[in-house]
């Protein structure tokens, strides 16, 4: 299919059970590739700043590295669905988050932007909605978050912190979000999250019940310097870059990927 995709089929497709099929890129000969395995949706993630900067975390990116990346970018793809990330500090307030959205959006050509948070950020994603900017959420693990979680790890695990992680997603849900990533949270947990939203989730390290998937494409080419064990080397299987794609998609599509290996308890 060369129709490019929209934020409408997305909705479609969850209410087909139509799994989503998503995959990071940060420059235009990848993200080319990834689009013409017909991956659904490309994020130019924050991750950049492990998987091409070389540093431990996200929380050095900037906004002027997301939009350097977004734009080379945004020269590879034709159909999928193009989200950028914003960096850590660049939604400190609505209006900042405002301006710095419009940035991703009209010089780089983002089409969606993401940002972590739950109930805190649903003033900003209002904001953003009222100028039209679709947003996505991420909940559970937040890698911007990294230093006061102490580490990776899985998050709702306890009854508390589940319940919060669900009514932030409901929070999130109401504020305009288009579509919520989950990262790093129970399988249970992010089957009832889909169930009670009506937009989509993408997981990662969150069950084959999500939406959709997400994965680092460094961890699909198995060529980071840790693979995490939500992810997997699918140039294993594939026996080439493109192979390897579209070996993630269509483990995606046809719910093999991820396995109980890839998810947690
Ligand atoms: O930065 C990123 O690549 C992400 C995905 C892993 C969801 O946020």
């Amino acid at each position: 299919m060369t129709r490019k995709i929209t934020l409408s089929d997305l909705q479609s497709m969850k209410a087909a059970g139509e799994k989503i099929a998503c995959l990071t890129a940060y420059d235009a000969t990848f993200a080319r590739i990834v689009d013409e395995s017909g991956m659904d949706v490309i994020l130019v993630g924050d991750s950049l700043g492990m998987v091409v900067q070389g540093r431990e975390n996200t929380l050095n990116v900037t906004m002027a590295d997301m939009i350097y990346h977004t734009r080379l970018v945004r020269r590879g793809v034709k159909r999928a669905l193009l989200v950028a990330d914003m960096p850590v500090h660049s939604y400190d307030s609505p209006d900042q988050a405002l301006e710095n959205a419009k940035r991703l959006v009209r010089e780089s050509g983002a089409e969606m932007v993401k940002l972590e948070g739950g109930a805190e950020v649903t003033e900003t994603i209002r904001r953003l909605r009222e100028q039209d900017t679709p947003v996505c959420g991420h909940l559970g693990l937040q890698p911007q978050s990294i230093e006061q979680y102490g580490g990776y790890r899985v998050q709702g695990r306890e009854s508390e912190q589940a319940q919060r992680i669900h009514a932030d997603a409901l929070a999130l849900e109401a504020a305009g979000t288009a579509m919520i990533v989950l990262e790093c949270i129970p399988r249970a947990l992010a089957r009832e999250i889909t169930a009670a939203l009506s937009i989509p989730t993408i997981g990662i390290g969150a069950g084959v019940d999500c939406d959709g998937q997400v994965l680092v494409l460094h961890d699909v080419l198995g060529i980071s310097s840790y693979i995490p064990k939500m992810a997997n080397d699918f140039l294993r299987q594939g026996g080439s870059i493109r192979g390897a794609f579209d070996t993630y998609r269509h483990a995606v599509k046809a719910r093999t990927f991820p396995g109980a290996e890839h998810s947690f308890d």
